[in-house]
This record gives C-alpha cells, structure tokens and sequence, in this order.
C-alpha cells in the first residue's frame, strides 16, 4: 500500500516516539502554506536562484528587478521574500506599512558584505565631483549613499542617464561595473567587491566542458569575471539568460550564473540541454551556488510565515534616504 507522507509522520510517532512537531511533512507543508497564505493575504516573491520547492510554490519568480517591481506594486499585507537579505530590506523599504518576512535572517550575501558603509563612506568623501551608482546587491546604508541604484538587468540604462561628462562611482560589484563601463564607455571609479558564486566559476573547467560539447552556446552573468565573459555568446541577468535560452535557435546552453536558474529554464525549454557552468573546487553538484540563496527552505517558509518572523525591520531616516535611489531607478526602468 502507498503510504502517504502524513502516514510516514504517524507511522513515526507510533514507532519511534518521535515527530517534528514544528513543521507538517513536505506534501502538507504546501498545502499548509497555501492556506496561510489566503488567509494572511500574503504573497511569497522568489528569486530564480532559490531552491526548486520555493520556487515552485511562489506567486512570483524573477530577477531583482521584477522583483522590486513586484515588491512595488504588490497590495498583500504580508510579503515573504523567498531570496536574500537585501532583497527583503528593499521590499521592506519600499513597503514600510507592510510586514516583510524572510524564512533564513542569515541568508546574506557576499557581494553586499564586501562594501562595508563606514569604507564605503570614505571612498565617497575621497572623489567629491562623482555621483553614486550602487548595483542593488548592498545593504540600505549603502543605498543611502547613493544617488540611483540599478540591477544586472537595466544597469547600462541607468548609467547612461547620466550625461558622458558626469563622473561616476559604481559599487559594490567590480566584475559588473568593469562590463558596464565597457558598453557605455565611460570610466566609472569602481569599489572592489565581488560575488563569490560568481567568482569560483573555473575557465579551465568550463573550457573543458565546452570541448566536450562544442554545439554548446555559453550564457554568462555579468556578476561573472571578465574571463568568462569573454567567452561567453550572451551576456545578461538571471531573466535575460532565460530569455536568451529561449528565443535561441540553439539547443545546448552552458549556463554561468547561480545553479538554481536551472530549474525556470528547463521548465521553459524542457527540450533543450543545460549544463551548469563548473566552479574552480569540486562541490557535490560540480556547479556554483549560492549557500545564502539555499539557506531559505519550504520548511522555513512555513514557519516564517506562520509565527510572522523574522520580519525585516529598517529605521525610518535609512529607510527614507535609501528610498531615494530605489525610487530614482525604478521611474526609469
Ligand atoms: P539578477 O537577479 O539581477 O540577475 O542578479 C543575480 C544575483 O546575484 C542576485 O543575487
Ligand atoms: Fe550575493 Fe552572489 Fe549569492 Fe547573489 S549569488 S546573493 S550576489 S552571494
């Protein structure tokens, strides 16, 4: 006879004397989310790079800026931010009225840790004549000490608003802000931080796999070094990959961005092959990803949603600095 999860969870308690009493089973744990969610009026926003599960239960799935698009327009009282900490805080800014929960606090990221305010401050002070242009992947003491914000998506858009004679610091992504200034051009001073998924993409490695499948067309984040951008065909955010993987007349794609895009992009192109780019150290899948993105799970999703913690909380006077360039680059995208 099939057993059901619920039957494993009561076979548990019967047998072992034990049941995790804070979550359902898996297969209830979506139903149990779906319920709250009605009854909350909460809406759950996903980034591509979180686990399949979560993605597959969320209202929504994006890239940051759809996301902070969404997270804009969105009339649900709650807002749980299936991403990473400066997703939430943004969605959080945006939406100070509403509660904003994120499952994992400790879901950071290594590229908004690498511009700490207080140095991020001083590098400001030291080139007076520049305006800021923050790539949103920072925190909201960052964004207040900025002029606009952009994402991988609509980066080049925002800084081609500004005039060619206007001098420009870009932070906190180097491998981004060194792309944008070659397509624009321009000469942006750039903060030395990086993502570190990015980061341990391995060219050797990735050469070798496209030895081993020269039909391949490799697709690349622009969080990526500038070595695997060179020999990449596309070169685009998490939504212009998948966009570029689908409108393709290819069939095979070596993908260099966070594995969890993977899971949106088969089911897009379920006839098409994709082959997570490799990184530098051997890991259990071969492929890179983002342990903050991962530290979100459905069972943690559950509880957030069901206990409305932890919840985003970000002072008034930041908040309404940090809105201001949010707010700047949302009017042009
Ligand atoms: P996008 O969602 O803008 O493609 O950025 C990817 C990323 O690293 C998010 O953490
Ligand atoms: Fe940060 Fe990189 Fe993870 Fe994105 S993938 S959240 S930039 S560490």
């Amino acid at each position: 006879m099939h057993k059901t999860q619920l039957d494993i969870a009561k076979t548990n308690v019967q047998e072992k004397g034990f049941l995790d009493i804070s979550a359902p089973p898996d297969r209830l744990l979506v139903e149990e989310i779906y319920k709250l969610k009605k009854e909350k009026n909460a809406v759950i926003l996903a980034h591509y790079y979180q686990e399949d599960s979560i993605q597959d239960i969320a209202d929504f799935v994006g890239d940051s800026l759809a996301l902070a698009q969404e997270a804009a327009k969105t009339e649900a009282a709650i807002i749980v931010f299936a991403g990473v900490h400066f997703m939430a805080e943004t969605a959080k800014i945006l939406n100070p009225t509403k509660k904003v929960l994120l499952p994992d606090l400790k879901a950071g990221c290594s590229l908004a840790d690498s511009c700490p305010p207080v140095d991020f401050k001083k590098f400001v002070a030291m080139h007076p004549d520049h305006k800021v242009v923050t790539y949103i992947n920072c925190s909201a003491a960052i964004k207040a000490l900025s002029d606009i914000v952009c994402t991988s998506s609509n980066a080049s858009k925002i800084v081609n608003s500004f005039p060619k004679s206007q001098k420009l610091i870009f932070a906190p992504d180097k491998n981004l802000g060194e792309y944008i200034n070659e397509q624009t051009g321009r000469n942006m001073v750039l903060w030395d931080g990086a993502c570190m998924v990015h980061e341990a993409f391995s060219i050797d490695k990735l050469i070798d796999v496209h030895l081993r499948n020269p039909d391949a067309l490799i697709v690349a984040h622009p969080e990526s070094p500038k070595h695997i951008l060179k020999v990449a065909t596309y070169i685009g955010s998490t939504s212009g990959l998948l966009n570029y993987v689908k409108e393709s007349k290819k069939q095979k794609f070596i993908v260099a961005t966070e594995a969890g895009i993977l899971h949106k992009m088969q089911q897009q192109v379920p006839h098409k092959i994709l082959i997570p780019a490799p990184a530098k150290e051997d890991n259990t899948c071969a492929c890179s990803e983002c342990h903050y993105m991962k530290l979100n799970s459905l069972k943690k999703l559950y509880l957030c949603l069901k206990h409305e913690t932890p919840a985003i909380e970000v002072a008034e006077e930041l908040r309404k600095k940090a809105l201001l360039p949010i707010t700047r680059m949302l009017e042009l995208s």
